[in-house]
């Protein structure tokens, strides 16, 4: 009998993490979840095995310890056959960059761009073991312009659009499909909750469930899209912004966000 293959997703306790964990789950896909310890990831693990009839695993542990990730990773890597892999797990907030820590940049910088380089580069080997494997990657609409009071975070998933682009382009050939998600405003937890709130009815245009948005990923990762914008108003408010010049479209999009610093944790 073959060995049963798993999915990985990251940041898979709360939020779109978990509502893509659910489904996959649905698709009868086995899986593996991975977050911060001390959280809800083994009940997690524990109901959708119970809900769907999969194997599923739950793996906490800080994605920004490198030495951890990796030991981590070597284990999982060692017992499962992993066949699909989904980097959800990322931070952000709105502040000033002079009243954000140094600690808090580094921390968005490692979760977002050096964790999610890491576990890629190490489960490379293993995806492409597989006849047909995915990589699908939670990037952010923000990764379409900067913004100001966010600076590093629409950075971030900037790098992750460009990052996987390449990685699909080099990988083109393969059996490995790479897909990058770009989630407009999303209501995962009380803090972006109250910032799509401060922001009245723009800051709710585009805003999808969060059930929809990961029904919509999935399909279309499993599709072998390389651009995967969920909503209609997203792709349109992505159209119009296109045709602005970079000075306007700064200014505007960084007067809207500056409502939400009162929102954001420090
Ligand atoms: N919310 C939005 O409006 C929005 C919009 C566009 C894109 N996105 C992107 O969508 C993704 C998910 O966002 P979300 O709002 O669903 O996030 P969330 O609700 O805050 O959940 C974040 C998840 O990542 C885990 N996590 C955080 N730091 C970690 C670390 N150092 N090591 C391991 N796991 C860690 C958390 O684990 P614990 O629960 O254990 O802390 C949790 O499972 C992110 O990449 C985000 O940038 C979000």
């Amino acid at each position: 009998m073959s060995q049963p293959t798993y999915t990985i997703i990251t940041g898979a306790s709360s939020g779109l993490g978990k509502a893509l964990a659910i489904q996959c789950a649905k698709a009868g896909m086995n899986l593996i979840l991975i977050a911060l310890p001390g959280g809800h990831t083994h009940s997690i693990a524990e109901t959708l095995a119970i809900s769907y009839g999969v194997y599923v695993h739950a793996f906490e542990f800080d994605l920004t310890d490198s030495t951890i990730l990796r030991q981590q990773l070597d284990y999982i890597k060692g017992r499962f056959s992993i066949n699909f892999l989904i980097n959800n797990a990322g931070i952000g907030g709105t502040a000033s960059i002079r009243e954000t820590s140094a600690e808090k940049i580094d921390q968005i910088i490692q979760l977002n761009v050096r964790s999610t380089v890491q576990v890629t580069h190490l489960l490379l080997p293993n995806l492409l073991e597989h006849p047909r494997s995915y990589i699908m990657n939670i990037s952010s609409m923000a990764a379409f312009t900067p913004i100001a009071y966010k600076t590093v975070y629409p950075a971030t998933k900037a790098f992750i659009s460009s990052f996987f682009h390449g990685l699909r382009e080099e990988l083109s050939g393969t059996g490995l499909s790479v897909s990058v998600v770009y989630p407009g405003p999303i209501m995962t937890n009380s803090n972006t909750s109250r910032r799509v709130i401060s922001q009245g009815i723009k800051g709710r245009m585009g805003l999808l469930p969060t059930s929809v948005i990961a029904r919509i990923a999935l399909r279309k990762t499993m599709a072998n899209q390389p651009i995967i914008i969920p909503g209609i108003m997203n792709r349109f408010n992505l159209m119009l912004m296109r045709l602005l010049p970079l000075g306007l479209k700064l200014k505007i999009v960084s007067r809207e966000v500056r409502k939400e610093i009162q929102y954001s944790p420090a």
